[in-house]
């Protein structure tokens, strides 16, 4: 199964994303694989079975988002000036979203910018991370304030990676393939509602779904000035969550799971969604287990922190509406009122 990205708009070459069991490959250069130990103990060995090169380096970090920092780039390029690597060398991203974005960082810096393949190994990776080309890492000042916009030279997607993924995990995955559906395409929203992701055949399916969405909205708008926005439903609200509880209560998916319940809410008061359409949504959510509920203590402090949202400027929150099921609103203008009366619901 392939789906390919035509980035009409960039410099950037087209590329393309696998979506099947890795395939035996020979890479004619020098190559690192970036991971961690976790995943290296779990699927290292099935990847070097898959894949071999001229020069073959492993480099791991430590597990956990709290890594995804300038130490462990620094150790990844520390790592490839020692092996000598050059602008014909090549990294492959192994892991989930953390490891892909500061892959995906180091390749862009590295002498300038140098090639990356991602081989995503989460959900929340496989439909949405290893994707479109965002890298970064986080800094004290918040989470992805550094980064790069830069391609991956291909995307090799194998599911066979998820049957070790913890429950919470997969689930965290599951909201953003919600959220691609609520905001671009009623079909496939429909979809989820009939059918169980936990059936392997369904599985494999949605992920095809869910990267061709993202790939038909990055090829319209690669650097987030318009459309792109939107995949950031729930996400505003969820930015504010994961902050409040300090990145410890909630995975990210989770948190954007309460966020698009929020968004919702707002919809239905602005008269753009129905209470039976956004109860839909609460229903599938709740059918892989995110949560849906959460206590806002300080309605006004949950306000001002929007303005740290990266779409936000210094006078104007953005917010990504969902009209009905399938299409979306991007817009600076909604009053603080009525926000404020929303969050009071929660
Ligand atoms: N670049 C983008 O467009 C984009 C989009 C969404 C999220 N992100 C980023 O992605 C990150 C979140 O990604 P994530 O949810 O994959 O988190 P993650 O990379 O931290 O992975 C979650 C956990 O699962 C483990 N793991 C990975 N593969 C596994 C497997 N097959 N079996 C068992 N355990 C496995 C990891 O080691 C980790 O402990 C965040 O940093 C977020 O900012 C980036």
């Amino acid at each position: 199964m392939q789906v390919n990205i035509p980035l009409i708009q960039t410099i950037d070459n087209s590329y393309s994303i696998t979506i099947d069991a890795l395939k035996q490959t020979h890479f004619d250069t020098k190559v690192a694989i970036i991971t961690n130990p976790k995943v290296a103990g779990l699927h290292l060995g099935y990847l070097l079975s898959k894949i071999s090169a001229k020069e073959l380096y492993i480099i791991t970090v430590p597990d956990g988002e709290e890594y995804k920092n300038q130490d462990s780039v620094n150790l990844i390029l520390e790592s490839l000036f020692n092996h000598r690597f050059n602008r014909k060398s090549l990294l492959l991203a192994f892991g989930g979203g953390v490891i892909g974005d500061m892959t995906g960082y180091v390749s862009s810096i590295y002498q300038r910018g140098i090639d990356f393949i991602q081989i995503p190994t989460t959900l929340l990776s496989q439909v949405d991370a290893s994707v479109g080309g965002k890298t970064g890492m986080n800094n004290t000042y918040g989470k992805n304030l550094i980064g790069a916009f830069h391609q991956p030279k291909s995307v090799l997607i194998d599911p066979l990676f998820l049957t070790t993924l913890p429950q919470r995990e997969f689930g965290a995955g599951v909201a953003e393939v919600i959220k691609m559906a609520v905001t671009f395409n009623k079909d496939f929203f429909e979809f989820l509602e009939n059918e169980d992701l936990n059936d392997r055949e369904v599985l494999q399916e949605v992920i095809k779904k869910a990267v061709q969405t993202k790939a038909d909205v990055v090829a319209q708008d690669e650097k987030e000035h318009g459309i792109r926005a939107a995949l950031n439903y729930g996400h505003t609200f969820g930015h504010v969550i994961e902050n409040e509880t300090n990145y410890k209560t909630y995975l990210h998916g989770e948190a954007v799971a309460i966020g698009m319940i929020m968004a919702n809410e707002t919809a239905v008061k602005m008269k753009l969604m129905s209470n039976e359409e956004a109860l839909r949504i609460k229903n599938l959510l709740q059918k892989y287990s995110l949560p849906t509920e959460y206590t806002i203590k300080d309605t006004n402090s949950f306000y001002e922190a929007f303005f740290l949202d990266k779409k936000s400027s210094d006078t104007s929150v953005t917010f990504i509406i969902p009209v009905g099921i399938g299409s979306v609103k991007i817009t600076d203008d909604i009053e603080k009122s009525l926000v404020l009366s929303v969050l009071e619901n929660f």
